[in-house]
This record gives C-alpha cells, structure tokens and sequence, in this order.
C-alpha cells in the first residue's frame, strides 16, 4: 500500500516538473499589435499584417521555444541569444527580435518627423530629416535580397543606417536598433508586389516616433 502511494506521489511530481518544464519551453510568445489587424491599412493591408505576424512571426517564435529546448539559452534574453547564437537558432531569434522591434514601432496615428534628442541626432548625423529618409529608403531598395535596414544607435547616441542581410539586427555590432523597415517580400508583396521604393516611401506615415523615441 505504502509503496503504492509512493509510487502515485512520484508520478504526480513527474508530471509537475514536465509541466513546469514545457511552460518553460514557450518562454517567448507573439508579441501582442499594438493596433488592430487592419489599423495599419492603407500603407499595410489586413492580409499583410495576419501574414505576417500571425504566420511568419509565429513560426519563428515556435522554433526559437523548440530551438533552446535543452541548451545553455534556454533561460537567457532574446538579444543575448542574438548576440551569441549562429546558424538556424540566429536565424530564429534575429527574426523574433527584429518583428517584435518591427511591429511595436508603428501606429494608425503614425507619421510626421520626431522630436527632442531623437531629431538632433538625426539632424546632426543627417543634416535634415528628409535627408536621413532619403538614404533610409536608398539602403532598403539597394538590399539584395531579404533582409533589414536600420537606424541604429551607438552608446555615444550617434546614430547609423545599417543594412542587415536576412535576419541580421545591429545587436550582433553592439548597436541599438531603433527603427527597421522589412524588406523581405513577406512584408509587402501582397499590397505592392515587387515595388519595394513605393513600400518603403509610404512606412514612414505610420512611424510611431514616439515609441522609436523611447528606445533612443
Ligand atoms: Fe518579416
């Protein structure tokens, strides 16, 4: 009897630690829109944003949980990961990282030009802030192939456009990410097919500055 209720307490303590454990596993969720699935439209379609976030960003956050399933990043940040992973577990995590970046940076009531410290940077670094839009949108289009451009900080608060192939983030060169624009085809086919200037011209009226601001 004793030895059968021992038995029933290991059990139940078994399937308590792989409860725990899985819970574990799915420490990154999708990160939530800060708008509804169709506030973005015009410059994003609904179609573009369930594709997206719902599809393209849900597939990476589910194999970046299976990917540190048993490694040393399984309790370690995003950006950590990042900085210190290649190959596949890179790939997934960059992607994770630059969505969540991506989608938290825009706004139905998006547009107009940023203010305070943020425009100084960028006027110093620039000149003016149709300066800085112009090689912005020059570093997306000229891009080949998939992958991200930025406005990057660095730990001076000078401020950079880099171009990163694939799922490439300014963290790997000890940068801080402020904006990016996608430009991988998932991210504008639908609404523009392969007119990457015309896509890249039109995020700008949904930049939320205030959001890119509070990463400066
Ligand atoms: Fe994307």
């Amino acid at each position: 009897m004793i030895t059968l209720l021992v038995s029933l307490l290991l059990l139940i303590t078994n399937s308590q630690a792989k409860a725990d454990t899985n819970e574990n596993f799915m420490k990154f969720e999708l990160v939530k829109l800060p708008y509804a699935v169709d506030g973005l439209e015009p410059v994003i379609g609904k179609s573009t944003i369930e594709f997206h976030h719902g599809k393209h960003l849900q597939t990476y956050v589910n194999n970046l949980n299976n990917l540190i399933q048993g490694t040393k990043f399984e309790n370690a940040d995003l950006e950590t990961i990042v900085r210190e992973s290649d190959g596949v577990l890179f790939n997934n995590a960059g992607q994770v990282l630059n969505h969540n970046l991506y989608f938290t940076q825009f706004s139905p009531k998006g547009g107009g030009q940023p203010s305070g410290k943020l425009a100084e940077a960028i006027n110093a670094a620039w000149g003016s802030f149709e300066n800085f839009q112009k090689e912005f949108e020059a570093a997306g289009v000229s891009l080949f192939g998939s992958g991200w451009v930025w406005l990057a900080a660095d730990k001076d608060g000078k401020l950079s456009i880099t171009k990163e192939a694939n799922a490439g983030n300014p963290v790997t060169k000890g940068l801080k990410p402020l904006l990016g624009f996608d430009v991988w085809e998932h991210a504008y086919y639908l609404d523009y097919q392969n007119r990457r200037a015309d896509h890249l011209k039109e995020l700008w009226k949904i930049v939320d500055w205030k959001a890119v601001e509070a990463r400066f």
